[in-house]
């Protein structure tokens, strides 16, 4: 099939999880693979991780944990998303644990026979989803009275713990061990307590609790740019496209929508199909480049939909070449966090929006 493609390199997850693994001690790891595993196949990506011995999952929907459960995933499986009333017997019978995060939410749970596992995830300082930090004592102790109630976990997420500031996300730490400290003195035994994401396995290692989510880590992306970089991890998705059509064509020659670039001399522009509408990020035609048997060539123009060109310049390039736009492949490299930074995005807007046409090949 001719378009765009993003190889998965699996042994590069795996390799990655032996490296967060490491950093962690051994502490557990639930791995999060909402949205497509960050856009690179949660099924093929939670099978590899399984087979290493994973057995913790997030998703954001209750339909991915369905997907989940349908290809045969029997681990745990935690959906972040605000639960509704149509899950919970569902939940309950696919052995699916759900997310209690807003105290009007307890009389959903509050069912005899068939009331789901859960997670009680608390706000400390995100303002997203969370129990209230002041209804915090009254939610443990309505869990602690009532033995339909059934809390396996406890979590918060932080807000700021992959910037070089820290104490805003010292300040949610000391808030959720103050809730820890209350399910304590109640005698409230919660199996698995976890707050930690990438930015904190990176700048806060010694947080870690009993169970780590980890997410963008494990796909060989720095989850920004104020965070150790030392870990010696390897991009799992190399995106990329193939050349369809060359043309030689004169200095001045404007190229794509706009005419804002022109062939600054003589040169040879190549098509490239993989667009905008595949997950090519469109801002990068500024100062964007592609790689091509290790050496980067620009890109010449606006993004289009469906394709977008490159000025070859001399290169020795044919058809069905097929450029590397990012990751990495045996002669070149392009981080997706160089192309993030330069465009003032983020890795997971750049990895997550990778779907749509493109073809995903899963090497192990
Ligand atoms: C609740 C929650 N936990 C953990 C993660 C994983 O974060 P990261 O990809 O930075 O490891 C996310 C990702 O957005 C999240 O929403």
């Amino acid at each position: 099939m001719v378009g765009p493609k993003a190889i998965i390199h699996l042994e590069n997850l795996v390799h990655n999880y032996d490296l967060i693994k490491q950093q962690l001690n051994g502490t557990p790891i639930m791995a999060v693979v909402k949205a497509n595993a960050y856009g690179h196949g949660a099924i093929a990506v939670t099978e590899a991780l399984r087979s290493k011995g994973v057995n913790h999952f997030a998703v954001f929907t209750f339909e991915e944990a369905l997907e989940l459960r349908a290809a045969g995933i029997e681990e745990d499986i935690l959906v972040f998303c605000r639960p509704t009333k149509d899950m919970l017997a569902e939940a309950a019978a696919r052995n699916i644990t759900l997310n209690l995060s807003a105290p009007e939410d307890i009389p959903l749970f509050n069912m005899a026979d068939s009331s789901p596992r859960f997670h009680l995830k608390v706000d400390t300082g995100m303002s997203r989803l969370g129990i209230p930090f002041d209804t915090v004592v009254d939610i443990l102790q309505q869990i602690k009275n009532n033995d339909h109630l059934k809390c396996e976990g406890i979590y918060s997420h932080y807000a700021t713990a992959d910037e070089g500031e820290l104490s805003y996300a010292e300040y949610q730490l000391e808030q959720f061990n103050q809730v820890l400290q209350v399910a304590e003195e109640l005698d409230l035994k919660i199996k698995h307590i976890h707050f930690s994401n990438s930015g904190t396995v990176l700048n806060m290692p010694q947080t870690s609790f009993n169970l780590v989510r980890v997410g963008m880590l494990l796909y060989g992306a720095f989850p920004s740019d104020e965070v150790p970089t030392n870990m010696r991890i390897k991009p799992v998705m190399e995106f990329k496209g193939p050349v369809v059509t060359l043309r030689e064509v004169p200095a001045g020659t404007k190229v794509s929508y706009g005419g804002v670039w022109e062939a600054p001399q003589d040169t040879i522009i190549g098509v490239i199909q993989a667009g905008f509408a595949d997950g090519f990020p469109r801002s990068w035609y500024v100062d964007g480049y592609i790689g091509l048997r290790g050496k980067n060539y620009p890109i010449a123009g606006r993004v289009c939909m469906d394709q977008f060109m490159v000025d070859f310049g001399g290169a020795d390039v044919r058809v069905g070449d097929e450029v590397l736009i990012f990751g990495q492949n045996n002669t070149d490299t392009i981080h997706v966090e160089d192309i993030a930074q330069a465009i003032d995005s983020t890795s997971y807007v750049l990895l997550t929006a990778i779907g749509g046409r493109t073809e995903r090949i899963f090497i192990n």
